[in-house]
């Protein structure tokens, strides 16, 4: 193995579900050129959202340009900051990134976000990046509706390390069974067809970006 490696966090509480199993196909493709890798679940670990302590920022502080707020964030954000690459998949929730994403976003970022002119990055390595989204409504409603969210999603990532690559996963099937739920919205059969035509595709897009981006690092 090359002593390089890529992190992959999943913001689904689902392990098991569509965010995850992209996640999963990301990962096979990165290990498919030998590089290292691994997948975070953010629902395991006890951590919040930044809580503006400014010790990020404090003039010769000694945890200036990090966050060293003491929970079971603080490790992992250290370990990421010194990795080749850093993905970040997220189901929509309410038309956007799951809170506990965002709170996520907040603590990877902010630290490296100087108050200088130009906001210049601090952070130790421009990292590749790469967006995973999984949503219940189509690819057509999503360009209509998301865009704007996609880009404020991104800006901090992007100000920081670098542009992220999208990758999507639309029109996900959400219930194991249709039937047992109150779903007039949607047909079930619609869903399961995509489930079995469009989501292996989803599926196989993440695994040529992992490549891709295990072979760019
Ligand atoms: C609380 C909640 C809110 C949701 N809000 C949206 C939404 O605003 N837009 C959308 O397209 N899907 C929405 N969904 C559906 C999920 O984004 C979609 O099913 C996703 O693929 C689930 O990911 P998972 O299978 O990894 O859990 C919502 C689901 C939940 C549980």
């Amino acid at each position: 193995m090359i002593n390089k490696k890529i992190y992959i966090i999943n913001g689904s509480p689902r392990k098991q579900w569509n965010t995850a199993q992209m996640c999963e196909s990301f990962a096979n493709g990165v290990k498919s050129k030998g590089i290292d890798t691994e997948i975070i679940h953010l629902y395991d670990i006890d951590f919040k959202g930044c809580r503006s302590c400014f010790a990020c920022k404090l003039k010769d502080g000694k945890n200036f340009g990090r966050c060293a707020y003491p929970d079971e964030l603080t490790s992992l954000l250290e370990k990421i900051s010194k990795a080749d690459g850093v993905v970040l998949a997220s189901p929509i929730y309410c038309g956007d990134v799951t809170g506990i994403m965002r709170c996520f976003i907040e603590r990877l970022t902010f630290p490296f976000f100087e108050y200088k002119q130009g906001y210049p990055s601090i952070a130790p390595k421009k990292l590749k990046t790469a967006m995973i989204y999984t949503m219940n409504i189509t690819e057509e409603l999503a360009n209509k509706m998301y865009p704007d969210m996609f880009n404020r999603t991104e800006f901090m990532i992007e100000t920081v390390f670098s542009k992220p690559v999208r990758i999507f996963a639309y029109d996900t099937y959400q219930f194991s069974d249709y039937d047992k739920y109150v779903v007039e919205t949607f047909d079930k059969n619609e869903k399961l067809k995509h489930k079995e035509e469009q989501f292996p595709k989803d599926l196989q897009k993440a695994f040529d970006e992992g490549a891709k981006m295990a072979e760019e690092i």
